[in-house]
């Protein structure tokens, strides 16, 4: 913003006026049209630094499951939501699939938003039990309708995603996905905007 920007003029919330918040919701669209997409870049770039024990690094990981998934013919959404799942890794140790969910939700659909939110859970089958842990804790979530959804992210993309020598496109292949996802593109009017915020 601007110093010459307008500005809202309440000092407490509950003085605001409709006058003000056309002035905060232009601006917050402006801010999401045109910096989300290069803030999920860069914070997909600090996962280059962090290889966790992993054979690769969690970026190649990242980029990995986004190709596998583009390669079995996933569409866009799909392969954004591939290539965003772990991008909590360094913000949220314990909980990182919140952090990719919660910036996810306004732009993807109801399964692939519960596919991300649950994948630590679901692809938990395939490691949990060496940490002495349920690798079955994901049975708890197998009656649920996109249970089938995030399995099969997990089982065909996520999982295998862990091979030095694997193909493994650079990150900014994928940057015109995430322009179309986050830029004006995405939720371009305000309608859309509401009802994303209100799902
Ligand atoms: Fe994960
Ligand atoms: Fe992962």
């Amino acid at each position: 913003m601007t110093d010459t920007a307008p500005r809202a003029t309440f000092t407490r919330m509950d003085q605001s006026t409709k006058q003000d918040w056309d002035i905060i919701v232009g601006s917050v669209i402006d801010l999401a049209h045109n910096e989300v997409a290069g803030q999920v870049v860069k914070q997909l770039e600090t996962l280059k630094s962090d290889q966790g024990g992993f054979a690769v690094d969690r970026l190649t990981h990242c980029l990995q499951t986004a190709h596998l998934a583009e390669q079995d013919g996933k569409d866009e959404e799909y392969i954004v939501c591939a290539l965003l799942h772990d991008i909590g890794d360094v913000l949220a140790p314990f909980n990182h699939p919140d952090i990719a969910a919660g910036i996810l939700k306004p732009y993807v659909s109801d399964a692939n938003h519960w596919m991300v939110k649950h994948h630590g859970t679901v692809q938990g089958y395939y490691y949990f039990h060496h940490l002495g842990m349920d690798r079955n804790k994901r049975d708890e979530l197998k009656d649920h309708e996109f249970y089938d959804h995030c399995e099969e992210f997990c089982a065909k993309f996520d999982m295998p995603s862990f091979d030095p020598e694997a193909t493994t496109p650079p990150l900014e292949y994928y940057v015109p996905l995430l322009d179309a996802m986050f830029g004006p593109g995405g939720l371009s009017s305000l309608d859309a905007v509401k009802d994303a915020v209100q799902k």
